[in-house]
Formats: C-alpha cells, structure tokens, sequence
C-alpha cells in the first residue's frame, strides 16, 4: 500500500493542501501550532474515518467554513484507488472514486494506518482507558469488524445503563444482558485475538530497545471474570453474562454497568511487576515504542503488507537512545511514513536521501526554506 496523492480542503487550519507524499519519508517541519499535527490527522481520519484527537467531526472543519474534506490516492495491490472522507455538523461522509462508499470494508479496501503520537507515550503509566484504545486502534486495523463489534456493544451498553439508572425493574434490563454479553463477547474474542499475535512481538521488540531493564509482558485483562474465562467467543458470552447477572444489584445501586470490555485493560508488565506502577518514564515510553513496533510488524507478517506510519513529533519526547532506535528502524523497515517535527535534525536519520522536506506556515505547505 502506498498513498500517491493527498488533497487537503477546509480542514482545521489548512484552507487548501494537494502534496506528493515520498514513497519513505515525508517529513514536516514548523514552529509550534502551524498544522503539522492538523494534517497528520487528516491523514489519520482518510485512513481510518475516525478522529485522531477530536471529540467531534465538526471541530476538523476550518472555522468559518461548512464542510472540510481529505481526498487520497493509494496505490494497493497493483491497483489505484481513490478514497475521500467530508466533515461537516453533521458528521463524516465517506466515497470511493467519488461515489458514496457502500460499506466500510469497501471504503478501507485494505488500507491501514498506525499513529504514534506524544498522547500514546503515556499510555503505559495512565488509566486503562488509553490502554483500551491504543488496543482497540490495533484491533480495527487488523480486524476491520472490530469497529461495527464495538459500535453493537457501546449501544447494548448504553441501553443497559440507562434502564440503570431509571431504576427499571431487573426482568427489564436482564432481558438486554444476553444481547450485550454476546456483543461483549465479540468485542473480547478479537483483542484476545490481537493480543495473541502482537504480544510476543512487542516482547521481543522491547528486548531490542531497553537492553537489560527487564522482560515485558503483556496481558488482556478482563473485568469482573477470571483469566480461565477467556476461551472462545460463547465461553466469554456465557461467563460475562453470568458476570452481569451476578452484579446486576450492585450495578442497579451505582447506576451503570460494571463489568465488561468498556472495563477491561491491557496489562503491561515489566520484570513481572505493573509497568504503571514501577516502571520509568524512559521505560514506560520504550513498552510503547515497542508496541507501535509489534502493532506494525503484526500487520505487515498477517496482511501482507504495511500500514502507513504518522509519527507526530514523538523523536522530542523519546530520549536519544530510543530515539536512535526508533529511527533506525524507520530507515531499515522501508515503510511510508509520515514524520512531523520541530526540529529536522531529530529525524535526519529516518528520513535518508529520498525523504520528501516540507515547511508548514499557518496551514500552508511548501518546500523547506534553506
Ligand atoms: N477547526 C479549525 N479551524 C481553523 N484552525 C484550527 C482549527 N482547529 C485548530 N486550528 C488551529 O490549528 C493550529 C494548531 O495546529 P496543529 O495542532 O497542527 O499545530 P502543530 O504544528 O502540530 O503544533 P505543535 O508543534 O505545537 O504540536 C492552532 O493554531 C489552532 O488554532
Ligand atoms: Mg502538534
């Protein structure tokens, strides 16, 4: 997979952007509230039709305009495609060679992407809901039904909280337990799934990068059922149903529901002991480091072929052994990457000769003066 052509319009702070991304590196370098993260978050929401760091669609339209857009040509198996998603109050549009995109399998069509952004470096030493998500934003790219399992889940969940807390009577709600434990149980069964693949990777990758500070492991950690519950899907369905069942009383007292995979958590343990707990700040940012790393090597080894990378100014916030790390395996691994950074000489060492150098000034892109 490889993107050819991105056109940017009305989009955060870039009124009109068309480049020619590299087939490597393409690195963007500017002052601090230019665009750079704006446009790797274009590019993050063609990719995947999901928001990056919006809470809405309509924050990514540029004020005072009614409709933004990100348009992209890929090259992918042999073949071009041209994808396009629109932002507007309403929400997000998707097409296809510029028609209406009839489902999402046909929007992505083998079209991938991995973020890594400052926000995900403290993912290890923060709550399990940046862990989830880190986990989740692996799972969709791996699992495209991933998104539809966890949208069924969210809406069963809400049903199910609302009745809560309207005080309903039991026979209520336990009539929605058996249809959200079935669609928990689909949400579980594919991060199991990613966990199964990816763990090990990210346990060898970090062995790579912080050389003598300990093994890591990492873990799915369900809420309210034990490890041995975590069989295939109607094992998992059943035992959370049982769960639900079981803390249905308490659950009615507090008002929402708390067991489940909104609850669960990824655990990364260093030297066997919780990263967030014991690990550095240096050593927690390495476990992620090698999480994007085996996220990216999963994808490459079980699709056949690489996601595109945005490394949104991570090199400032790694120290310079990891980030030497990271570059040399940027400059080894022959992805498409995109890399944003205020400072160029942090990432010269990815870019190699064929990097593409581009300055942004007030949304606007263009060759690097100097
Ligand atoms: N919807 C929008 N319309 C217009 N401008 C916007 C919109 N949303 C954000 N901006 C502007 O975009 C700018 C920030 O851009 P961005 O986050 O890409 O900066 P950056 O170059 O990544 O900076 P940093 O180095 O600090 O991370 C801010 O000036 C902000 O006001
Ligand atoms: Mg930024």
């Amino acid at each position: 997979m490889r993107l050819l052509a991105l056109e940017v319009r009305n989009f955060r702070n870039i009124e009109t952007a068309d480049l020619l991304p590299a087939e490597r590196a393409t690195v963007v370098v500017g002052p601090n509230g230019q665009g750079k993260t704006n446009l790797l978050e274009a590019l993050y929401l063609l990719a995947t039709l999901r928001p990056l760091r919006a809470a809405r669609y309509a924050e990514l339209v540029r004020f005072g305009e009614r409709r933004g857009r990100v348009r992209g040509r890929f090259a992918l198996g042999g073949a071009e495609r041209e994808i396009s998603v629109e932002v507007h109050t309403g929400g997000r549009e998707a097409f296809v060679d510029g028609k209406p995109a009839k489902s999402l399998t046909d929007y992505f069509g083998g079209v991938s992407v991995v973020a890594f952004t400052p926000d995900d470096l403290s993912v290890a030493k923060g709550g399990p809901e940046g862990r989830r998500r880190l986990l989740d934003r692996a799972v969709f790219n791996r699992f495209p039904g991933h998104l539809e399992a966890c949208r069924d889940y969210q809406r069963a969940l809400k049903q199910r909280n609302r009745l809560l807390k309207e005080r309903a009577a039991p026979a209520l709600f336990e009539a929605f337990d058996e249809a959200l434990a079935r669609a928990g149980a689909r949400v579980v069964a594919r991060r199991l799934a990613l966990v199964a693949e990816m763990g090990p990777r990210a346990e060898g990758s970090f062995e790579a990068i912080a050389v003598g500070d300990g093994g890591l492991q990492t873990r799915y950690a369900p809420s309210g059922v034990g490890p041995e519950a975590l069989g295939g899907e109607p094992q998992i369905a059943g035992e959370l149903l049982a769960a639900l069942r079981r803390r249905a009383p308490r659950d009615q007292e507090r008002g929402f529901t708390s067991v489940g995979p909104h609850a669960d958590d990824l655990e990364l343990l260093l030297g066997g002991r919780p990263a967030r707990s014991f690990a550095s700040q240096g050593q927690q940012r390495a476990v992620v480091l090698a999480l994007k790393i085996a996220e990216i090597e999963n994808l490459r080894a079980s699709l056949g072929r690489p996601p595109l990378l945005l490394l949104d100014d991570v090199s400032s916030e790694l120290d310079p052994a990891r980030n030497a790390h990271l570059m040399e395996y940027l400059r080894a691994s022959n992805l498409q990457v995109f890399l944003t950074t205020t400072d160029e000489r942090l990432v010269r060492q990815a870019a190699g000769e064929d990097a593409r150098l581009l300055g942004v000034e007030r949304g606007v892109f263009g060759p690097l003066p100097g």
